[in-house]
């Protein structure tokens, strides 16, 4: 459910014309909407709401202010993976006790920075980061808090690129050494042991990925809650999927029953670490047609847009709605969307029946809040993307268009050259 929707053929977000949007800010642009986040973040605690929990956004899918903001203000914490992260997470408002910070590669400098934030905890990813953390805390006479990132070891079905919980992945601890390290991290001194993590990977659309793993990592709770560990907290990541094209991924409340009937027992406070699936169905990519032409075997539709803007389609094979903002027009032809990018990979959409764009239409390529603006560069010099929020009636810019002054920040020219 979200609040893109057809008026007269003409595609609002909310109570707002797209087009009045990109009239006000040129093209391309992120465009979100304010109801559809907010109703995301409070469906999905709702769903929740008969056991405790802590829903803790991940910022990788989208680190606008704004948005982070708008989950902060509806009661979510943040999950973390850098410094740069948390610094967001910081500056949206957002309590560290309600900030968990997972990653394979933190630094010595990031790790500092999250114990003097006081964060709510580390998700540690291998023994050696468990003794960096201890020697850390240490130094500033901190004690870390920390759960350890298991890797249970189950197919999610998912693209591999994205597949993070099995054995051949970098992610976590495999499960069968979780005992051993668990008994090592209550021997430091500056670590306390406070809970189980665990993430299996991304834009899953069965719930049975999500059940074998709980059905596992029960098992290590209850073992560490017989050896005398406080494991108040289960974070059970993300990964709950959306509907790109024809995926039916679980809704909220189905999740959340399977979820709590397989924890009920275990007296923990459940944390989530939802990404895609409360941003990217809220916001859309919003192009115009520069040329099409005809080639021999393919037509194309050149868009302002390219893989620097939206790198999913490129990187993934990722699929994403072309559609018309004005569709009034109802010729339709076969053609690829391409951008100005100098790459053959530089796609939106292959092979895909479409509306019949001119030059100068307007293209809304959808499902492109989760990991659109986030993963967007400044390849082939192209100044990044504005960022726009509709509430209502307003139309509200959460980060300017760049300018070529941006592009070129932090370079210098020495003057031996
Ligand atoms: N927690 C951890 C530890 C993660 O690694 C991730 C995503 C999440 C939470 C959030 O997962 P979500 O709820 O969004 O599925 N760039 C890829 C997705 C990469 C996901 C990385 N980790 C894409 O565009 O599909």
């Amino acid at each position: 459910m979200n609040h893109f929707h057809y008026v007269k053929n003409e595609l609002y977000c909310e109570e707002v014309p797209v087009r009045e949007v990109a009239e006000q800010a040129g093209t391309p642009f992120y465009l979100y909407s304010h109801a559809t986040l907010e109703r995301h973040i409070q469906r999905f605690r709702q769903a929740f709401a008969e056991v405790p929990h802590l829903v803790c956004f991940s910022a990788k899918a989208n680190s606008n202010l704004a948005v982070l903001r708008v989950f902060v203000n509806n009661g979510a914490g943040i999950d973390i993976v850098s410094g740069g992260e948390l610094y967001r997470a910081r500056k949206a408002g957002c309590e560290p006790q309600k900030i968990v910070y997972s990653g394979v590669g933190k630094t010595e400098g990031e790790i500092h920075q999250a114990l003097a934030a006081d964060i709510l905890m580390f998700n540690v990813e291998s023994e050696q980061e468990l003794e960096k953390i201890d020697a850390v805390a240490g130094a500033s006479r901190k004690k870390a808090r920390i759960a350890i990132r298991v890797n249970p070891d189950v197919d999610p079905q998912t693209h591999p690129y994205i597949s993070t919980g099995m054995k051949k992945a970098k992610f976590g601890i495999n499960i069968g050494q979780a005992l051993y390290q668990y008994r090592k991290a209550a021997a430091l001194a500056n670590i306390e042991v406070v809970g189980v993590d665990c993430h299996i990977g991304s834009q899953l659309t069965k719930l049975s990925p999500f059940v074998d793993a709980i059905a596992k990592i029960r098992e290590l709770v209850q073992a560490l809650q017989q050896e005398g560990f406080a494991t108040r907290y289960l974070d059970l990541g993300g990964g709950l999927g959306i509907t790109y094209a024809d995926e039916t991924p679980p809704d909220f409340e189905e999740y959340a029953q399977a979820v709590i009937d397989a924890t009920r027992d275990l007296g923990v406070t459940l944390i989530f670490e939802p990404g895609r699936v409360l941003v990217g169905n809220a916001g859309i990519l919003v192009c115009r047609v520069l040329y099409t032409k005809k080639g021999e075997v393919k037509n194309f539709v050149i868009t302002d847009a390219g893989m620097n803007d939206l790198a999913r389609p490129s990187l993934y094979g990722s699929y994403h709605g072309i559609i018309a903002i004005d569709r009034s027009r109802t010729e339709t032809l076969t053609a690829d969307v391409v951008g100005p990018i100098c790459e053959s990979g530089d796609f939106l959409a292959q092979d895909r029946e479409i509306p019949a764009f001119r030059p100068g239409d307007l293209v809304a390529v959808t499902s492109a809040g989760a990991y659109g603006f986030t993963m967007s560069s400044n390849y082939n010099s192209r100044p990044r993307a504005a960022e726009i929020l509709v509430k209502g009636q307003k139309i509200l810019t959460v980060r300017r268009r760049e300018t070529l002054e941006d592009l070129i920040r932090g370079e210098t020219v020495p003057e031996s050259l």
